[in-house]
Order: structure tokens, then sequence, then C-alpha cells
């Protein structure tokens, strides 16, 4: 008698975050939409004050990051090595006001995309877990 033969259930998800909002292409109008954001918003004035006056150089870092936090290729970390964001981040000074100040930036931006609402407060959640672990100046 042959053995009873054991199911195959692939547990991999069918699509990826990043397959599903539209890849790279998305997350490059997302950072894009996110750094105009920050270039123009009142409250983001000290974060913005944070980065160098040419915004080019960080964005396509954050694009190649968030398409690899999404499940996309994973050329941040072949380029830049593990991503220790906190470590990356200590330089800056940041506090309740500056999360608050880049979570809005990234929800304006996943708006203005026109993202799933759905994806888009999913997405907040993890952006919120990420930007709050980031305080590090106890305000
Ligand atoms: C909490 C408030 C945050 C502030 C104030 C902040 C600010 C900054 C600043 C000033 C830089 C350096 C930019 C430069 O090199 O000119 C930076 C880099 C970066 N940030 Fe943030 N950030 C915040 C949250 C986050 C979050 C939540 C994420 C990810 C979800 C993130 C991802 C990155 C990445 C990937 C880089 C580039 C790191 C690298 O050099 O490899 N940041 N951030």
């Amino acid at each position: 008698m042959n053995p009873p033969t054991i199911p195959v259930v692939d547990v991999r998800p069918a699509t990826t975050h990043f397959e599903s909002i539209g890849a790279e292409p998305a997350v490059t109008r997302i950072v894009d939409a996110f750094y105009r954001q920050m270039d123009t918003r009142p409250e983001a004035r000290e974060i913005r004050a944070m980065h160098g006056p040419d915004l080019a150089p960080v964005k396509a870092v954050l694009v190649r990051y968030l398409c690899e936090w999404l499940g996309g290729p994973k050329h941040y970390s072949a380029e830049r090595g593990h991503p220790r964001l906190r470590m990356r981040h200590a330089a800056f000074a940041i506090g309740a006001a500056e999360r608050d100040a880049w979570l809005a930036c990234m929800h304006a931006a996943l708006d203005e995309t026109d993202i799933d609402p759905a994806m888009r407060d999913t997405l907040m959640q993890s952006f919120f877990r990420t930007a709050d672990w980031m305080r590090n100046n106890g305000r």
C-alpha cells in the first residue's frame, strides 16, 4: 500500500504589497510626493531642515528601501547593508513632533497617489511603528 501523500501547501503570499501597489513606479511616485510634502508642509519645516538642500540622493535611497520593505527587490541591502535605521537616524533629534510630521507627510503622499485606503491604513500602521521606534530625544 502506498503511504498517504502529504499535500504541499504553499504558504507564500500570492502577491506582495510591492506588487499590489504597483511596483517600483508606484513607490517612486509615493517617495516623490512624500518629499514634496516635506518641502511644503509648515509642520515639516524642522525635519526638512535635517536634510540637505538636494533631496535627490535621499529620494533614491528611500525608493530602494521601501521597495525592499514592501517585499520587492533587495537593492537597498545589497548597496547599503543592514538598514540599521535607528542607528542611521541617531544624528537627528527625533521626538513625537518629528515623528508625527514624518507620518503626516507620508499619509498625504499616500493619499495623493490614490492608493487603496485599506492598504494605506495597513502601511501607515507599519510606518507608525518604525517612526515611533526612531524617537531618540524623549520628547
Ligand atoms: C521619525 C521621523 C523621521 C525623521 C525626522 C527622519 C529623517 C531622516 C533624515 C534627516 C535622513 C538623512 C537624509 C540625508 O541623508 O540627507 C533620513 C534617512 C533615511 N530615512 Fe528617515 N526619518 C524619519 C523616519 C523614517 C522612517 C519611519 C523610515 C522608514 C520607514 C525612514 C527611512 C529612511 C531611510 C531608508 C533613510 C536613508 C538611510 C540610509 O542612508 O541608508 N525614516 N531620515
